[in-house]
């Protein structure tokens, strides 16, 4: 008894050994909270395996309706799973030909890095090939400004040299290359360029799979594709697929698309400039080049101009501008007194508008492509009941999710569908001579599992703008707490180094959306009041 520990003393020494317990229990959890949240995500160790060819191929045919972006890639893929891919496009009679079907074919592009990571899989000569076309391999660093306010890429976390690069080239350039790459490659044996128009579907008699692919010829006749193993709907914007499905008598939910109109004008001014000038120009030096080399994003209570500089292939350099009005310039005068409309929290800086100025000048007619941005989209394939889609039948790019390209995701996305497709081929049973019932199901799923946070991320921050009109079911009002973590977000990484750096990666698809969740970034984001 004489051991015995005072009533009161037992309850403190109860309570500290569980104030101590609790104290490690969330140490642990929250280093394996932290753990979770900064590993690699599944898609970035799928790199490796794309590009492996599979030993045993898999039956019948691959049909890729579409040959652009998405297409492109999708065929490179195939050619690794089956022995004969049929790639369908209306427009690859002559790849020289400018694209007509593609409304963005002119407009600026940036290509994120998981973009050139997965391309280089595909294509190991991807490097060497796109510099041959004038293309430029450059840090993937677009020179970010929130509202005029540095937000940096993080040059710190690699060594000199080893920052990720990404291709600066025009798109209607690295397209044309691309396809280059697709024809020269040893796997283009087995791929089949038909030039014409996918009309329709044919079910097989269970209509369990697609059998065969109506195709209109560029002579106005019609041919079928048959012995379809696997259809691949890569119609971008058309999004056929659907309407495809629809008159082959498969039932799909009235709310299978969703979109919202983001209402944005988007400019691509191009410019072709001599070397006298372009050393001239007083942009600063990086010494690996940038995606970019200046790109404004204004808060949404400014409206939706964003204001970039790049520099691209063959001397160009192209000035991209978008607005939620329709009053973007259309002629040289009208540059400069439009830059000198835009608000921000900081202005642009003197060179820039040097730069422009000096441009204008003496850069003879820069073209000047104008568009309005159509509806983002989102097929929810991966909604569509268990069963009712033929199992051979995938959608791949913006046939499936179109996002607002502003920030530049579209290529990478393709690619992420591209890596999530290779990987589900890979994981079927080498023996295996059919697509699984499931295949399609399990395909969309995994995909949604990816990519719907793209869709969530932009689409919230786009009912910011006042011209925004959201999807059916929503308000502009739906993702309040959404944007209020952005800025604060934005906020942080523009005082702490590891909050810029876990921004960066997650908008260049290198990290899941949950690195920001981390306990180190978390707090500071929270911590930090919104200056925007
Ligand atoms: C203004 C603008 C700027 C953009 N900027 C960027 C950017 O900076 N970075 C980025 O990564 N992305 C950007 N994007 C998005 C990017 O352009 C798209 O994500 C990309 O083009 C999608 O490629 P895709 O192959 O899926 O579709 P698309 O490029 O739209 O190609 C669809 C193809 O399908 C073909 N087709 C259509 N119907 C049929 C049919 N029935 N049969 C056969 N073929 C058919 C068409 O001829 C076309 O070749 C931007 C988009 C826009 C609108
Ligand atoms: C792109 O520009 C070329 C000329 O440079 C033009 O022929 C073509 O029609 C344009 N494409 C689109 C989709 O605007």
């Amino acid at each position: 008894m004489a051991f015995d520990l005072p009533p009161a003393i037992m309850g403190i020494s109860h309570s500290s050994i569980f104030l101590a317990s609790a104290a490690c229990v969330l140490l642990v959890s929250g280093i394996v909270w932290q753990q979770i949240c900064v590993c690699a995500p599944e898609w970035i160790k799928e790199l490796d395996a794309l590009g492996q060819p599979r030993k045993q191929k898999l039956a019948r045919t691959a049909v890729v309706c579409g040959g652009s972006i998405s297409g492109t890639i999708v065929a490179r893929v195939l050619a690794d799973h089956f022995d004969r891919v049929v790639l369908i496009d209306p427009e690859l009679d002559d790849i020289q030909k400018p694209k007509t079907r593609i409304l963005q074919y002119n407009a600026s592009h940036i290509l994120l890095s998981l973009f050139a990571d997965g391309a280089r899989r595909l294509w190991p000569s991807f490097d060497t090939e796109m510099r041959a076309a004038g293309g430029r391999l450059v840090s993937a660093d677009i020179q970010l400004h929130y509202s005029g306010i540095p937000v940096p890429a993080p040059h710190w976390d690699y060594p000199t040299g080893c920052f990720p690069t990404s291709l600066g080239m025009r798109r209607s350039e690295a397209q044309k290359a691309l396809y280059g790459l697709l024809i020269q490659h040893p796997t283009s044996a087995k791929i089949t360029v038909l030039p014409g128009t996918v009309r329709g579907v044919e079910p097989s008699e269970d209509r369990a799979s697609i059998r065969s692919v109506v195709v209109r010829l560029p002579d106005g006749t019609h041919t079928t594709v048959d012995e379809v193993g696997l259809l691949v709907d890569c119609t971008g914007a058309t999004q056929a697929g659907m309407k495809w499905l629809g008159s082959a008598g498969y039932s799909l939910p009235n709310n299978l698309r969703c979109s919202y109109k983001p209402n944005i004008r988007y400019a691509t001014i191009c410019f072709s400039v001599f070397p006298a000038l372009e050393s001239r120009l007083p942009i600063p030096q990086s010494p690996n080049g940038r995606l970019s080399e200046y790109a404004f994003v204004p808060h949404f209570t400014y409206g939706l101009s964003v204001t970039a500089l790049f520099k691209l292939d063959n001397n160009k350099i192209q000035l991209m501008l978008t607005s939620s009005e329709d009053n973007l310039p259309r002629t040289v005068p009208e540059i400069i007194p439009y830059m000198s409309s835009i608000r921000g929290h900081a202005p642009f800086p003197s060179w820039l508008v040097e730069t422009v100025e000096l441009l204008c000048e003496h850069c003879p007619e820069p073209s000047f492509d104008n568009i309005k941005i159509p509806d983002q989209s989102y097929v929810k394939w991966h909604s569509v009941l268990a069963g009712t889609l033929p199992s051979n039948f995938i959608a791949v790019g913006d046939s499936n999710l179109q996002l607002n390209p502003v920030h530049g995701q579209g290529f990478a996305k393709a690619m992420l569908n591209a890596i999530t497709l290779n990987s589900l081929l890979h994981s079927l049973d080498s023996g295996l001579h059919n697509l699984p019932r499931d295949f399609s199901a399990r395909y969309f799923k995994n995909n949604a599992v990816r990519t719907e946070g793209l869709w969530d991320a932009t689409r919230l921050h786009d009912y910011g703008a006042l011209t925004c009109e959201p999807m059916i079911g929503e308000s502009r009002n739906t993702g309040r707490l959404v944007r209020w973590f952005e800025v604060k977000l934005l906020t942080a990484a523009t005082k702490h180094k590891d909050v810029a750096a876990a921004l960066w990666r997650v908008r260049n698809l290198i990290a899941g959306e949950s690195a920001l969740l981390a306990p180190t970034i978390l707090w500071k984001v929270l911590w930090t009041g919104s200056r925007f």
